[in-house]
């Protein structure tokens, strides 16, 4: 971060005293101004509800530019991670070290990561108090959290061996807990993890196998996981790592940290869009429906969105976007569902919205969560999951944020003001002057 040559200077029409401020240049993207002297010169607060303009932090992880539709990882395109660079705890590295491992130094993560993927044999007794038809992402929530109860060794956030070892224990055990919640949910016996398996292989196999008979991953289709795990790893600041940061600006233990992520994930125009864009396709059930359905998203009364459309930061196409539509294609073709009727439907229904002036005049093109639910339900993933596998992937993100927050000697607690619109002072009425 540099002092650009260029300050800011606040003037104010009624003649009170201008307010010089610094503007700071990051090494790529836009600058910004800094106001923190802004109350204490003028009393006067910002006011930027969703924080349309606000850069929160400094972080050197994930830079987006959301005009070109371009996504960096510690430098690197997304597309490069995804397609030709190594699997998903090769990007797990990078983002928590800043560098890709070298060939020993990955082998040593990912020896560490797979013995750390089993739970305390207790945790499964937090499952037996949902109800089978819990939505994961609650158990998640619930069991994530109740992780915290088991670390005493690894909650002190000030110490960084505790931070490193809570970050190799949530990045491992996220796979093992997504699993168990889906094994509880249709009533299977949970699945260790296997050591002699990868981290996406093993998942596959938590979800998928049973001890009735042996279980041989695909391939193809974990390969295809771990491109999808790659994808959703980080995104900068979007509202679940925000989240993570606030928490942990407390100084709230990464698992209860962790668990505020997975919370604000869930929400639909966030993580659970992907989730909502499967219903909304299966809902369009075929392209004839297409035009009546673009009218009610149309009709601002109808409360009706194209899911998995739009987004705060991309005003160009998502490259996970890209990178998801072909990862789809390839799982489909790999399982002979090649006319996947859905499939179909969402490439129609992109090419009319791509073409639609409501759509081009706002810049809403597809995001991550378009073609995630298809593919995902074609590797046999349940729609309720699919917000469970976002947080497993994120959830590295998440760590890598909180790390550097913690780090930062910038860093405060959180604590954003307000401009109050209620009742001024006024004295309390007796219940008969009411
Ligand atoms: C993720 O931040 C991240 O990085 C998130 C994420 C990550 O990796 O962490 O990328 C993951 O959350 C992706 C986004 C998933 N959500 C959805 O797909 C839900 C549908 N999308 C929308 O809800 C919306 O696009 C948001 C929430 C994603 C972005 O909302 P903004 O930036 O607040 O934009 P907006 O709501 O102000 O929309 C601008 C205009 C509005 O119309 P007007 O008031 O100008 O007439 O576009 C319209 C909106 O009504 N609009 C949509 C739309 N998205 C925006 N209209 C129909 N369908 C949509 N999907």
């Amino acid at each position: 971060m540099t002092n650009s040559e260029t300050k800011a200077t606040l003037s104010f029409s009624d003649g009170s005293p201008a307010l010089e401020m610094p503007i700071y240049k990051g090494s790529i993207g836009p600058d910004v101004i800094d106001i923190r002297k802004l109350y204490g010169s003028t009393g006067m607060f910002t006011y930027d509800p969703g924080f349309m303009s606000t850069a929160a932090c400094n972080s050197s992880i994930t830079y987006i530019d959301g005009d070109k539709g371009e996504l960096l990882y510690r430098g690197y395109p997304i597309e490069q991670l995804a397609v030709n660079g190594g699997d998903f705890l090769e990007t797990c590295y990078l983002l928590l070290n800043g560098e890709l491992p070298t060939a020993d130094q990955k082998k040593e993560f990912v020896a560490t990561v797979t013995n750390h993927t089993m739970v305390h044999e207790q945790m499964q007794f937090f499952f037996r108090g949902f109800r089978r038809d819990a939505h994961p992402m609650s158990v998640l929530v619930g069991t994530v959290g109740a992780l915290a109860s088991f670390y005493h060794d690894s909650l002190d956030i000030n110490d960084p061996h505790h931070r490193e070892v809570s970050a190799i224990r949530l990045i491992a055990k996220m796979p093992t807990l997504v699993a168990m919640a889906y094994k509880y949910s249709i009533g299977q016996p949970f699945v260790y993890p296997r050591n002699d398996l990868s981290y996406s292989a093993n998942f596959m196999h938590m979800m998928f196998s049973t001890p009735c008979e042996p279980y041989k991953t695909n391939e193809v289709l974990v390969r295809a996981l771990d491109r999808i795990l790659i994808l959703h790893a980080d995104h900068e600041q979007n509202a679940s790592t925000s989240t993570v940061r606030l928490a942990g600006s407390s100084g709230a233990n990464p698992f209860a940290c962790i668990a505020a992520g997975i919370a604000c994930l869930w929400g639909p125009a966030h993580g659970g869009a992907n989730e909502a864009a499967l219903s909304m396709l299966e809902e369009i059930g075929s392209v004839d429906n297409i035009p009546e359905f673009i009218a009610q998203v149309k009709d601002k009364n109808s409360g009706v969105k194209l899911m998995g459309f739009g987004h705060r930061v991309y005003k160009n196409y998502d490259p996970r976007a890209k990178l998801m539509r072909e990862t789809c294609y390839e799982v489909l073709q790999e399982l002979g569902l090649q006319d996947d009727p859905l499939f179909k439907l969402a490439m129609a229904l992109e090419k009319i919205a791509l073409e639609d002036e409501y759509f081009v005049s706002r810049k809403l093109y597809p995001n991550v969560d378009f073609y995630s639910g298809i593919v995902q339900r074609a590797l046999g993933i349940p729609t309720a999951l699919f917000t469970g596998i976002f947080a497993l992937a994120r959830t590295v993100g998440w760590i890598a944020q909180w790390k550097e927050m913690i780090s930062d000697p910038e860093q405060k607690i959180g604590r954003p003001r307000q401009l109050f619109v209620g009742a001024p002072k006024r004295d309390v009425p007796a219940i008969d002057k009411r």
